[in-house]
């Protein structure tokens, strides 16, 4: 992101979160997590310039996770790793309009869950981590900027390109997916540990562990189609995306924690 870009995007932040700000101090019911906490009697409702400044706090420790949030984090990874752009990337699960649609069912674990839930899961699975306490400063943190992305307030649409491309089911060919792998070694190296922060690790002990939705060549696939070459989307074929998926995924990682399974 460039600079002049970067301030613009902080600025409409500002303008997001004093909105949201303003919604909490109304008495909004939509803002679940920081108001949920304060009608629970767990603190005060934070005022418009705190939520602010939770939201940047939040941007921060999504953009470099390991840095902000080290003790919760088993890997190299970032959330803005997978969730480009800061979360605002089209088909690489943007979190743009998505607190709004918590709490909400949830197949893998096979009940409704919490955004705070949904995040947990990013954190034991795509972080190989652990699970950050409800009331940590960092949790709170990364509600409010996940908060702040939505336009449309807490009850709005699922955002259009919400998720990952919908692609044919194909059958990724590993073998060939090395040799499609040529072009991705260029930034996330033979070994494919990258170069974090810069780059992430898309397998080793940088990278997300073999419970991550990540981790299943179908969604790899997706992710790839549409964001890599990072610069060049667009360059793969499908059949090509689920190759080099093929490949990626067989390649060691982290192992999923079976304590933290219902996450
Ligand atoms: C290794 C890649 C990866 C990392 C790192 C990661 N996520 Fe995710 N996240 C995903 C994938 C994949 C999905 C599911 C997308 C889908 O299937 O539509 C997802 C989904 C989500 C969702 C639900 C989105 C929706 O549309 O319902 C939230 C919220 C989320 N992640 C938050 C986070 C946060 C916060 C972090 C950092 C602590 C993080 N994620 C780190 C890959 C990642
Ligand atoms: C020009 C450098 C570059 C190239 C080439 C590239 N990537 Fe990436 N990749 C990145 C960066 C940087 C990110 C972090 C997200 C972002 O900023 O777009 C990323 C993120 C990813 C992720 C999600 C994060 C993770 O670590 O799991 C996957 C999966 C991925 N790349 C796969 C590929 C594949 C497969 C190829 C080859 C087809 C490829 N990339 C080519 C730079 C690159």
């Amino acid at each position: 992101m460039g600079g002049e870009e970067r301030v613009r995007w902080v600025r409409r932040v500002a303008v997001v979160s004093a909105v949201l700000g303003i919604a909490v101090l109304a008495g909004s019911s939509g803002n679940k997590g920081l108001a949920g906490a304060a009608e629970a009697g767990r603190g005060p409702v934070p005022d418009a310039r705190q939520q602010l400044n939770l939201a940047r706090r939040g941007k921060k420790i999504f953009d470099a996770t390991p840095k902000y949030a080290s003790e919760y984090v088993g890997n190299e990874l970032a959330c803005g790793d997978c969730h480009a752009a800061s979360g605002r990337a089209d088909y690489a699960a943007p979190l743009i309009d998505v607190a709004g649609l918590f709490p909400m069912y949830s197949a893998r674990a096979g009940h409704t869950i919490t955004l705070e839930d949904r995040i947990e899961e990013c954190f034991v699975r795509s972080e190989a981590g652990r699970p950050l306490p409800r009331e940590s400063e960092e949790m709170l943190a990364l509600v409010a900027y996940i908060r702040s992305l939505s336009k449309k307030g807490a009850n709005g649409q699922p955002y259009a390109r919400r998720g990952l491309a919908k692609l044919p089911e194909l059958q990724g060919d590993p073998n060939r997916g090395r040799i499609v792998y040529h072009q991705c070694a260029i930034c996330h190296g033979n070994d494919g540990a990258g170069m974090p922060p810069s780059i992430p690790s898309l397998w080793g002990k940088g990278s997300f562990n073999d419970g991550a939705g990540m981790n299943k060549p179908a969604k790899m696939a997706a992710y790839v189609y549409k964001n890599m070459p990072q610069g060049n989307p667009g360059a793969l074929t499908v059949q090509d995306a689920y190759d080099v998926a093929a490949y990626i995924c067989r390649q060691p990682r982290p192992k999923f924690n079976p304590a933290y399974a219902n996450f």
